[in-house]
Formats: C-alpha cells, sequence, structure tokens
C-alpha cells in the first residue's frame, strides 16, 4: 500500500532583468472568508539578470535572508484587515490562488507607485490528485475520512485537533496525500454533533476496522485538548483500542489547561512510541516518572508559538479564538521565521516518525 509521496519542489526565479538592480517580489491571496493576506520582499538581482528565491537573499520586507518558501509563511493580513486573523484552509478540495508579482525597486506593495514587471498565478493544494474525501456521520461521529489513491491497505492517522470545535480537515488531507488514510472528528461545538458523549474511541474503531486500512497500522496525531484525547486512548486499562495504537504524535499547547490532566492518566499503560513538540511545560518529567522515557522523542523549538501548523502556514501570534458563546483572543506567540522554521522541521520529523512506526 506504500503509495509514491506526492512532493513537488517550488522555485520562484525572476529572469530577464537588469543586471544588479533593486527588485521587489509579492505575493497576495484572499482566504476563504475573503480577507487579503500578503508578503513582499525585496531582492536585488544576480549579474546575469534573474532572481532566484531558492538561493537568493532578501534584504528587506516581509522577511529577509535566503527562504525559498518565505512568501508563503510571511503572508500577513493586509494592512486595514480585521484583527486577529488566522489563516485556516477550510474547503480542502480547492486550492489557495496566490498572485505573485515582480515589481521595479525596492517598494512597498501597499504604496501603489510600483511597476509591475512580471505576474504569475500559482495554486497551493492541500489534496494530491486521487485522494478521496469521505464524510462519515454515524454512530455518533461527526468526521472526514481522506483516503489515498488506489486500493490499500493503508496505515492510517487519527486526527484531533483542539477545542476550536471545528471539522479541521487539511493535515488529514496531506497525510493522505502521503499515503496515510486520515480521518479528522469534531468532538465539541459541532451543529451535527449528537451529544457530549465520548466518540473518540468509536472514531478509532471506525478507522481501524476500515477496510482500507491496516489495522494493526494506526497512529494518532493530537493538539492541545486533542493531545490529551490521544494519551487517554492510548492509555486506557482494558480498551481494547489500547494495543491498537501504534504511535502518538501530540503537539503539547495550552499545556497549563492539558498537563492537569494527563496527571490522571495511567501513563504506566503506555505501550507505543511517542514524538512531542513542548510548549513552555514539559511532559517528559511526568513520562520520565511513569519509565516511559526510551518511547519519546521531544522537539523543542525556540522562538516558534504554539501553533505549529503544516509547513509555510503563516504564523499567527494572536487570533480571535471562539468558544461559544465568548470570543477570546489568544496569544500564541512565535517570530515569523523561527517559526516557519520549526514548521518546516516538525513536519519532515511527524512524516518520519510515521513512517518509521507505521510502514515498516
Ligand atoms: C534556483 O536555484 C536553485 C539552487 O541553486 C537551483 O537548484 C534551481 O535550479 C534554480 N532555479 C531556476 C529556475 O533556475
Amino acid at each position: 500500500g506504500a503509495e509514491q509521496p506526492y512532493v513537488t519542489e517550488y522555485t520562484i526565479k525572476g529572469r530577464f532583468l537588469p543586471p544588479h538592480c533593486p527588485v521587489t517580489v509579492c505575493a497576495r491571496m484572499h482566504s476563504e472568508d475573503d480577507d487579503l493576506w500578503e508578503a513582499f520582499a525585496h531582492y536585488n538581482t544576480n549579474a546575469d539578470g534573474t532572481v532566484n528565491l531558492t538561493k537568493d537573499h532578501s534584504v528587506g520586507g516581509s522577511y529577509l535572508g535566503c527562504e525559498p518558501m518565505g512568501l508563503f509563511w510571511g503572508l500577513q493580513p493586509a494592512p486595514g484587515a480585521r484583527e486577529g486573523l488566522r489563516l485556516r484552509k477550510k474547503n480542502v478540495e480547492i486550492p489557495y490562488v496566490v498572485h505573485m508579482s515582480l515589481l521595479e525597486g525596492h517598494v512597498s506593495p501597499g504604496e501603489g507607485q510600483s511597476t509591475e514587471l512580471a505576474a504569475v498565478t500559482t495554486e497551493r493544494w492541500y489534496t494530491a490528485p486521487g485522494v478521496k474525501r469521505i464524510k462519515i456521520r454515524q454512530n455518533g461521529i461527526v468526521g472526514t475520512l481522506f483516503l489515498p489513491p488506489g486500493p490499500g491497505p493503508f496505515p492510517a492517522m487519527l486526527d484531533l485537533w483542539g477545542m476550536g470545535g471545528a471539522l479541521v480537515e487539511y493535515r488529514s488531507a496531506l497525510f493522505a496525500s502521503r499515503g496515510y488514510a486520515s480521518l479528522s472528528i469534531a468532538y465539541i461545538g459541532h451543529k451535527e454533533l449528537p451529544g457530549p458523549q465520548n466518540r473518540i474511541n468509536s472514531a478509532f474503531d471506525l478507522l481501524r476496522d476500515h477496510r482500507q486500512v491496516c489495522a494493526d497500522r494506526v497512529g494518532i496525531i493530537g493538539l492541545s485538548f486533542g493531545v490529551y484525547l490521544a494519551l487517554r486512548i492510548a492509555t486506557e486499562t482494558g480498551a481494547k483500542v489500547r494495543q491498537k495504537v501504534q504511535c502518538l504524535f501530540l503537539n503539547l499547547q495550552l499545556d497549563q489547561y492539558i498537563a492537569p490532566l494527563i496527571v490522571f492518566l495511567q501513563l504506566e499503560n503506555l505501550a507505543c512510541p511517542l514524538m512531542y513538540i513542548v510548549g513552555e511545560d514539559d511532559l517528559s518529567e511526568t513520562l520520565r516518572a511513569a519509565d516511559k522515557s526510551q518511547l519519546f522523542t521531544r522537539l523543542s523549538y525556540p522562538g516558534a508559538g504554539h501553533l505549529i501548523e503544516p509547513p509555510y502556514s503563516p504564523n499567527s501570534r494572536i487570533s480571535l479564538w471562539s468558544v461559544k458563546p465568548k470570543k477570546l483572543i489568544t496569544l500564541w506567540g512565535g517570530h515569523l521565521a523561527p517559526h516557519a522554521a520549526a514548521q518546516e522541521d516538525a513536519w519532515k520529523k511527524i512524516l518520519d516518525f510515521m513512517e518509521n512506526n507505521l510502514r515498516r
């Protein structure tokens, strides 16, 4: 069932320009809520009249230095935008459409005086060709299952997000694009959820028992409250799912809320490898106390914020986070460049970890 991963190398290059002249590259796109996001960077063309973002250095703008994907992770709401925006893909069946342009001189795109020398439109997809998206509404489970192309059976991931409440699909879509079946579920605050019952174990069972899933190759990825749920599945005494969890990836966020809950779990029951990204607080002491240090891999990224998303997602230091009926502004922290580097590194490590634990 090992499908070829769907990877494309991306190079942004300008040519037929005068040598050693200042230019600005600029990316603009509309989110699905129709907010304008933009990034720009200042370059000086090479002696042969080219600029190549894979090797050349930005000297100003949204990012500095050699950052081949800076125009993507450097996207920020355009001046005058609403407060507290966070860029998140909602409909994974359509791409983001990014308008890239090359402007004369070192300018800020909002200033209006610039001459556009070239422009191109590019698309950012979350779903590779042939990936199937299946709506799940059964046994009280509200979810979406993504299946890679082909008959399978595939190794699989259960994708658990935080308390935000929506059905978040983009990470599952990306996993399926790399050959994993992946199930995203909503477990709180979704209008189609039947009640507050615990459906997490049923969701795990549904995934494991799917005819296109390898029953003994299922992992869980959890973020924020999803960390607690993932650990709960993997440690529950007598739970038939426990022995079936092959690996966990945990993105520890809002630790001050999650950490106290974890103390109530029976970590001595943990039997699968676990990789996690730490926030300010650290799970390693707790795991060490439970004599489980051989099972875990810890990733720590100074300068990164709490929201470690798939690579090249722009970081939101602050975003409006609604827990109905309240609206909260949450500070997630992080600085653009180290955060982007952390996301890129963590994503590679997550995929390697899945490869080692679910496919071997
Ligand atoms: C840009 O530079 C990279 C790294 O040197 C190189 O591999 C790539 O081919 C260049 N792209 C183009 C379109 O020339």
